[in-house]
């Protein structure tokens, strides 16, 4: 898809890897992004940034959780001419209650906002992209989904959740014209890590960021670019990930991507 001149969707676009592809996307000629996010002061400091970048940013101060609201945004966006790319981004760590001291409402709470959200972000955008003659959408994962020892269990289920739902998507592509694809960050240094404990880091953050190479923001930006971009991309899992600070001592491209 040749960007310039399209109508894009970002959720959790206030912050990190949502702030840094809405960017990307302006600077790419984007004509119009929708900035979806629960945090007011960062969705409208993307919208800032966006706009320096020469597109229009349309803020939307969402909780994804709240699948009414959400219907309600895509709703205004196909009203307004609709959507060529939607990014369901949006995502949140378990925190320091983990699992299994986990409270029922935190576990719905972390589902409805990691699984049913990308889930109804995916079915929105391919109802209203699909009249029109095709979409891309992109949903993100995390390699947490092919771990088994990451200590944010219901986390790592999460995002293994939202990279098998949406390579499950991709026959999708020959009936509506939609690529739905994922990308699957490493770790990235944003704020989601201080997220862990309130302000601080979780125990369980220590050894994780003691043993792995952060990326920023916006080399997943350039991934999701990268899917955007390629229109042979269908069903794509694309890792973007410095991997374990051991191995990126010799690999000195620091970024491996894998098809
Ligand atoms: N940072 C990492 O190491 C890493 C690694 C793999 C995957 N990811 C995933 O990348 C995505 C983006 O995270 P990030 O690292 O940019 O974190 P971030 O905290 O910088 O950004 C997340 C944004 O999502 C918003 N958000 C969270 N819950 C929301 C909700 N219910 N409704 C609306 N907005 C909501 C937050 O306000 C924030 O602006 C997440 O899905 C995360 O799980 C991050």
């Amino acid at each position: 898809m040749i960007i310039s001149g399209k109508v894009a969707l970002i959720t959790g676009a206030g912050s990190g890897i949502g702030r840094a592809t809405a960017v990307a996307l302006a600077q790419k000629g984007a004509a119009r992004i929708w900035i979806v996010d629960r945090d007011d002061a960062g969705a409208r400091e993307t919208a800032a940034l966006v706009a320096a970048s020469g597109a229009e940013g349309i803020v939307r101060i969402v909780d994804v959780a709240d699948t009414a609201a959400l219907t309600g945004v895509f709703e205004e966006a196909a009203r307004a001419g609709g959507l060529d790319i939607v990014f369901n981004n949006a995502g949140v760590l378990v925190g320091r209650e983990l699992f299994p001291e986990t409270s029922l409402a935190r576990l719905q709470a972390i589902i409805a906002v990691n699984i049913t959200a990308v889930v109804l972000g995916t079915q929105l955008a391919i109802s209203q992209m699909s009249p029109r003659g095709g979409g891309v959408v992109i949903n993100t994962g995390s390699t947490t989904a092919f771990h088994s020892r990451h200590r944010d269990y219901l986390y790592a289920a999460t995002k293994a959740a939202v990279v098998s739902f949406s390579a499950s998507c991709a026959p999708l592509f020959e009936t509506t014209g939609v690529r739905v694809n994922a990308v699957l960050p490493g770790l990235v240094n944003t704020p989601i890590l201080l997220a862990t404990g309130d302000g601080q880091l979780a125990d369980y953050m220590h050894p994780i960021l003691a043993n792995n190479v952060a990326l920023a923001p916006e080399d997943i930006a350039r991934g999701v670019i990268a899917l955007i971009e390629d229109d042979t991309r269908i069903g794509e899992q694309l890792v973007v990930s410095a991997g374990p600070a051991s191995a990126a001592a010799f690999d000195q491209s620091r970024i491996r991507v894998f098809g």
